[in-house]
């Protein structure tokens, strides 16, 4: 391939079950410019970044550690030194930082068992919001593709809006959500297959899931029931995509605000039944919800539906207002 780097990854026997990656096919390095007119190198990591990953990773912010993770500095350093044995396609973005060559980015597509392997990234504050993040997700799952690679798995924290935002243009949306025991938040698990098209993005409509576990999930049903009807995709988000722009809030009101750092298996469970509404608020903003996780469940259900049999041909045209669907509770 021109222009190309193969590199071929080996797992070690450190690591049982991991599957060896494909051959990565991919461009050496990457020459950008960010908006603001910094040059940057997009390439994959080298042995002899290890003393950069460590300053990477040792200047890290809590709020960066906390959406990513950190790394010790002889695991930062092994990050690197053992780049060619790791089942992981790294990347690192490098650029000008007080004069010295830094990494200032970092992405990563890691085997970890049989399952599709997980991605993760995270820029040095300096350059975040730049554009930098898009630039290396496009290169990271584009050359993976270009090697065979088909589903791809991650975790996000529902707060961190710029990545929802990334990740779903990328194909992500949500599968699943679970509570992260060591933080007592709740994130989602998000996955998207390589091989399908990147889907048409609207900020004409957002869908806000609120509160309780399974409203990540449920509020991802109803987006898809949009996606399939306009062939067009809501984002799922925790605030308004754009100003002025149409809302869905998909809430389970039994579930307590925030999270119990260790959920109890019955968690909520007494005190619910499986009732749901479905109620306009207003000409822009619709609730979907129920008095437990299964009563939301099902006002989700329904209005994805009603998307489905509806005769909208637009966006304009989605049912919003005058609705009072009650859901009683089964007996
Ligand atoms: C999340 C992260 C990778 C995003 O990369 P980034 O370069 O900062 O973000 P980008 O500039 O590519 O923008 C991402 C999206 O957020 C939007 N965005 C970013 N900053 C914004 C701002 N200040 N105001 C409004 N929108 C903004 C962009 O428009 C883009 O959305 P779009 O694709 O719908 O247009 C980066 O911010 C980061 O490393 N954060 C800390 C660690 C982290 O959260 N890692 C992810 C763990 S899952």
């Amino acid at each position: 391939m021109d222009g190309q780097q193969e590199i071929e990854i080996t797992a070690t026997a450190a690591q049982p079950g991991v599957p060896r990656p494909p051959r990565w096919q991919v461009p050496p390095n990457r020459m950008v410019t960010l908006s603001s007119g910094q040059h940057i190198i997009v390439r994959p990591v080298a042995v002899d970044d290890a003393d950069r990953m460590v300053r990477f990773f040792a200047a890290l912010t809590e709020q960066e550690i906390y959406y990513f993770f950190s790394l010790d500095e002889a695991s930062a350093r092994r990050l690197a030194l053992e780049v060619a044995s790791d089942p992981a396609y790294r990347l690192v973005a490098v650029g000008d930082l007080g004069g010295q060559q830094e990494v200032l980015g970092y992405i990563f597509l890691q085997w970890r068992d049989a399952g599709p392997p997980e991605y993760g990234v995270c820029l040095h504050r300096s350059v975040q919001s730049g554009g930098l993040g898009r630039l290396m997700i496009e290169h990271l799952l584009k050359s993976a593709a270009a090697s065979g690679v088909g589903r791809v798995h991650l975790t996000v924290h529902p707060d961190n809006w710029r990545a929802l935002r990334l990740y779903q243009r990328w194909g992500f949306h949500v599968v699943g959500d679970f509570v992260n025991i060591h933080q007592g938040v709740r994130q989602y698990r998000m996955e998207a297959d390589l091989h399908l098209p990147q889907p048409v993005m609207t900020e004409e409509v957002t869908i806000i899931p609120c509160n309780g576990p399974g409203t990540g999930p449920a509020a991802a049903h109803i987006q898809a029931a949009i996606q399939r009807k306009f062939s067009c995709q809501p984002l799922l988000l925790d605030r308004p995509a754009r100003v002025g722009g149409r809302v869905i809030f998909v809430a389970d009101f039994a579930a307590p605000a925030g999270l119990p750092s260790t959920p109890a298996p019955s968690y909520g469970s007494d005190q619910t039944t499986d009732a749901g509404w479905i109620a306009s608020l207003d000409a822009r903003r619709l609730l979907v919800g129920g008095a437990g996780r299964t009563g939301m469940e099902r006002a989700a259900r329904q209005y994805a539906a009603l998307v489905a049999q509806g005769t909208a041909s637009s966006f304009n045209d989605l049912p919003f207002e005058r609705l009072h669907i009650a859901l009683p509770a089964a007996e």
